[in-house]
């Protein structure tokens, strides 16, 4: 994906705006001051309207997706540009988006493929998010949304200007748990039509594999949570049929 032109923006200083921060491992994420650079080449800064809660950025709470404390938590959100930088040529000021994790290069084999999933060579942003000392923050999947601000690369937003303010946090889902279980059910799991499907585990990960695997065509999805009130069906659903009396395991088996 290239970038030419000239800045949009000049003589900007940078911003310190309010932000969810793991700052140490198992410490309970605390609301922080941290510094947003101006965007540099290929990178946009955008005002967040929501993010959803993904177990993963739990994952990272607890020191189980890498040591590099400080993480700015949340990576599944709706935005406004607000800033963007040089060279950035898809999107305009006020354009609303989805963030999604990384930005693919849009030239290597997988993509000139259109395998966009295999891409060899994603990136993020290239600066660092601060906290106020300096300290650099990971940014939770190249995101970190549980902000008011945040810096991605611009091949990280994906422009959803047709989405009704109502919808943004809906929406906001299609950045990581609809599309990571849609592609698990579709491209991962391969589900053909006719097939039976189990997803085990249904909350909001699980409840969009359900999703996939009626939309690639299987005929029986059954539902296994630990958590009884985790399934949420549908409206046009068939109630739930408990597979294991007496067991704390519920299923759902339902037809598409
Ligand atoms: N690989 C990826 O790209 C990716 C993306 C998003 C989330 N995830 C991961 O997917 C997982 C689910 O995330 P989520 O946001 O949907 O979490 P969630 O908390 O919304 O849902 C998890 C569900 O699993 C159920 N569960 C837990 N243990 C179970 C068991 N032994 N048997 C049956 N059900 C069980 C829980 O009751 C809960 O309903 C997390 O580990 C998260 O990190 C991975
Ligand atoms: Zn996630
Ligand atoms: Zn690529």
């Amino acid at each position: 994906m290239g970038f030419s032109g000239s800045p949009l923006k000049e003589n900007t200083v940078p911003q310190t705006v309010n932000a969810i921060v793991a700052l140490t491992k198992n410490a309970p994420a605390t609301v922080e001051k941290i510094v947003i650079p101006d965007p540099g080449p290929g990178e946009v800064v955008v005002d967040v309207l929501t993010c959803g809660v993904c177990q993963t950025d739990q994952h990272f709470q607890q020191g189980e997706v890498g040591d590099n404390f400080p993480y700015l938590l949340g990576h599944e959100a709706t935005a406004r540009v607000s800033e963007i930088g040089e060279g950035v040529t898809n999107m305009s000021v006020g354009d609303k988006v989805i963030l999604n994790w990384r930005a693919v290069c849009g030239e290597c084999r997988a993509c000139r493929k259109g395998q966009l999933q295999y891409c060899f060579d994603t990136h993020n942003a290239s600066q660092r998010m601060t906290l106020e000392d300096g300290t650099e923050l990971e940014a939770a999947l190249g995101i970190g949304a549980f902000a008011e601000k945040t810096l991605v690369a611009a091949g990280q937003c994906t422009v959803v200007d047709d989405v009704d303010e109502a919808s943004n946090a809906a929406v906001g889902l299609l950045g990581c748990g609809v599309m990571v279980s849609i592609g698990a059910a579709m491209n991962t799991g391969e589900v053909k039509r006719g097939e039976s499907v189990a997803v085990i585990g249904v909350g909001g990960v699980g409840t969009a594999a359900v999703a996939g695997a009626k939309l690639a065509g299987a005929t029986k999805i059954i539902a296994v949570d630990l958590d009884p009130g985790s399934w949420r069906p549908p409206a046009d659903s068939a109630p739930p049929t408990p597979s294991t009396p007496g067991r704390q395991t519920r299923s759902k088996a339902s037809a598409s």
